[in-house]
C-alpha cells in the first residue's frame, strides 16, 4: 500500500486545510478550532497528504477502541480523481489496522456518490440512515467497515 506523502498534521497546514474545506459543499465547513482540536485530541489521528510540496488533502479519525471513526477526508478540487482520496482514506484503514481497531464507522451524505463509491470500493457497507441529517436536506448514510478478518 502506497501512502507516501502523508504525515500527521500540524498547526502550519491550518490554512490549506481551511482552504480546501470552503471549497467543497459537501465538507462539514470546519472552523480553525475545529481543526485545530482534531489535531491536538489525543484520540485523533489527522492527517495530510503533500503533493509537490503542497497540502492537497487531508483526513481524520477518531480512535476509540475497539472502533475507529473516520471523521472527515477531503482533498482539493484541482488534485481530485488522481487517486489521492483512496491514499487517505488506505492512510486511517492502516492505522486502524495497526491500533487493533476491528470496526471503523463513518457518515456520509446520501448526495455524495464519489465518496460512498470510494468507502463502498474500500469494503465499507451501509448500516443505517438518518434522514434529512445535513443542512441541504439530504440524509446521512451511515457506513461501517469490520477490520476482523482482513
Ligand atoms: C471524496 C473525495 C475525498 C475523493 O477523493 P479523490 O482523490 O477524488 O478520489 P480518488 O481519485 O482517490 O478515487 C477513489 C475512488 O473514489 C470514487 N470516486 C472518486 N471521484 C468520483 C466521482 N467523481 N464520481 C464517482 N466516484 C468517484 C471512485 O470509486 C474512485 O475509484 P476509481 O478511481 O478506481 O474509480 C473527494 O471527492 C473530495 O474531497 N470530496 C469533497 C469532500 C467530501 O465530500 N468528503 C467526504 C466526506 S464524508
Amino acid at each position: 500500500m502506497k501512502n507516501d506523502g502523508i504525515r500527521p498534521a500540524r498547526p502550519a497546514d491550518l490554512d490549506a486545510l481551511l482552504a480546501i474545506e470552503a471549497r467543497w459543499p459537501t465538507t462539514p465547513g470546519w472552523s480553525r478550532a475545529q481543526f485545530e482540536r482534531e489535531m491536538s485530541w489525543d484520540r485523533s489521528y489527522f492527517v495530510v497528504l503533500e503533493d509537490a510540496g503542497v497540502v492537497a488533502g487531508y483526513a481524520g479519525l477518531w480512535e476509540i477502541p475497539p472502533e475507529g471513526q473516520v471523521t472527515t477526508l477531503a482533498v482539493a478540487p484541482e488534485a481530485a480523481g488522481r487517486g489521492l482520496g483512496r491514499r487517505l482514506l488506505n492512510a486511517l484503514l492502516e492505522r486502524c489496522r495497526a491500533r487493533s481497531l476491528s470496526r471503523v464507522t463513518l457518515e456520509v451524505s446520501a448526495k455524495n456518490p464519489a465518496a460512498i463509491e470510494l468507502y463502498e470500493s474500500c469494503g465499507f457497507c451501509v448500516v443505517g440512515r438518518r434522514p434529512k441529517f445535513y443542512n441541504d436536506g439530504s440524509d446521512a448514510l451511515l457506513m461501517d467497515l469490520s477490520l476482523e478478518a482482513s
